[in-house]
């Protein structure tokens, strides 16, 4: 029987020799010390703030009171928010409430219907308007910057839906939103502060892709009935498996450094592959913390470096009908981890009346003994193939294992960043695109935006130039 709050295993064997030798690890024991030593710098400055976050008991419990205080009379629930601002959220929702939670009745979800609106897709959005009762419906905006584009937009929409049909009464539909921001700067903190709309902090220190721990996750997912303290117990739990001065005894540090000496032989691409559904939307999650981080174009020093691992995300078994080909004997460019889990439920495969010659051997077995079975199957087919895998494995899908993945993943991220000595928690590179967007969409100050210091250009010069590009290759007709 799978118990309640077992430690994640960790397994990173396949990573090593004869990829990368016992002999060469110890070779690189002083950088791997020195990046910890990093770490533990970047704790004391607060720029790596998220190993804090379980032990931020009054954090929690704000969301689980706030959550506690919102819950009744709730039928739906809309969460606008993106990227870091959702895709947290989104993991959690996937791998810990039915896999079929809107569609249950009412007596056995025990929580609201939820929809996440995260692109600014009318299609989607009108849809939710669709299917929703507004009048019963919480409204959560997470914006840690206030000013995400679509994620305003989205709110707006169903916001003034909401006011609609509440015939314009704006206390009555202010009352059905809860904003989750800055807790000082930003428009979005300003709007709840002056319409006294309920709202939640997010640290400041604290990025998107990091935030999951904060209310950004833990108010939607105390809404919808996780169990939030479990979750934050797997990642002290976690947390505290991360501290030993030993790099070379620390798991996410081991991990980090074998990825790195990876990167350094040329795979540079890291395939998350989960083997059960409840996990892909934890790839998802995964694919922005590893890039999102690790792309950066400069050091910590300033020097131009272009560092960045690629992350895929691959779900198992499917995938194996889809990608497996390509990882099993194309380019050598990529290293695979692995996550696995047990089903909660064990199904039967019967033993069939028909075509037994052909079927019979699957009768007997279970569905969860298949895919997991075809886990090990691929795991051993690409170590034959020369390819190197590691493996996470929980003893089963509940808050307090995915606390504990969530937050290696988030600390193995830092490591890597602490090796190659860039800073892993800002995002550079994704502001650009939003001021353009924002002065396309005609907020004037974006345009006078200088968006290169050395050249002085501004945004707006930037937009007229991309729209000059060789027409030559241009075809519309
Ligand atoms: O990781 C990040 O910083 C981004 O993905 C942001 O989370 C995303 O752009 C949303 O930003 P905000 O929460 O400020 O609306």
């Amino acid at each position: 029987m799978p118990s309640a709050n077992k430690p994640i295993a960790l397994d990173f064997s396949g990573l090593g020799a004869p990829f990368v030798t016992q002999k060469r690890l110890e070779k690189r024991r002083k950088d791997a010390g020195r990046a910890f030593a990093l770490t533990l710098a970047d704790r004391a400055t607060g720029l790596m703030e998220f190993p804090r976050l379980p032990g931020d008991r009054g954090l929690m419990k704000a969301s689980l009171d706030l959550a506690a205080g919102m819950r009744r009379g709730v039928e739906d629930m809309i969460v606008c928010g993106i990227g870091g601002s959702s895709l947290g959220f989104l993991a959690l929702a996937n791998a810990l409430l039915h896999p079929f939670h809107n569609e249950l009745p009412k007596s056995a979800r025990k929580a609201p219907r939820y929809y996440l609106l995260d692109n600014a897709d009318a299609d989607t959005v009108g849809g939710v308007l669709d299917v929703v009762n507004i009048e019963k419906t919480l409204i959560v905006v997470i914006s840690k910057s206030g000013g995400g584009g679509e994620t305003i937009a989205n709110f707006l929409v169903v916001f003034e839906e909401l006011v609609r049909r509440r015939k314009g009464n704006l206390k009555k539909a202010l009352a059905q939103v809860v904003a989750i921001t800055d807790p000082k700067s930003g428009a979005l903190r300003k709007f709840a502060d002056e319409h006294d709309v309920a709202s939640l902090p997010v640290p400041p220190n604290v990025g998107g892709r990091f935030s999951v721990l904060t209310p950004v996750g833990t108010f939607p997912a105390a809404m919808l009935g996780m169990d939030v303290p479990a979750l934050m117990a797997g990642a002290r739990l976690t947390n505290k498996r991360s501290m030993d001065a030993d790099a070379l005894a620390n798991p996410p540090m081991v991990l980090a450094l074998l990825l790195d000496e990876h990167y350094r032989q040329n795979r540079r691409i890291t395939v998350f592959m989960p083997y059960a559904n409840g996990l892909w939307r934890t790839a998802d999650w995964f694919r922005q913390l590893w890039a999102e981080s690790l792309g950066k174009a400069r050091d910590r020093k300033g020097r131009e470096v272009h560092v960045g691992f690629t992350p895929m995300a691959a779900l198992g078994a499917t995938d194996q009908h889809s990608q497996v080909q390509l990882y099993a004997e194309g380019p050598d460019d990529k290293t695979y981890l692995f996550l696995r889990t047990r089903a909660a439920r064990h199904v039967p495969i019967p033993k069939p009346a028909f075509a037994k010659d052909a079927y019979g051997f699957l009768g007997g077995h279970t569905l969860d003994e298949l895919l997991n079975l075809e886990g090990d199957a691929t795991e051993a087919a690409l170590a034959h193939f020369g390819r190197p895998t590691a493996r996470i494995s929980m003893d089963a899908t509940n808050a307090h294992a995915i606390g504990q993945v969530l937050i290696f993943l988030e600390l193995t991220t830092a490591c890597v960043g602490a090796l190659w000595n860039i800073n892993a928690f800002d995002q550079p590179g994704v502001e650009l695109g939003k001021i353009l967007t924002m002065f396309g969409m005609g907020m004037e100050d974006a345009g006078d935006k200088v968006i290169d210091q050395k050249k002085g250009t501004k945004a707006r010069e930037l937009m007229e130039r991309s729209a000059t590009r060789d027409q030559a290759l241009v075809f519309r007709k």
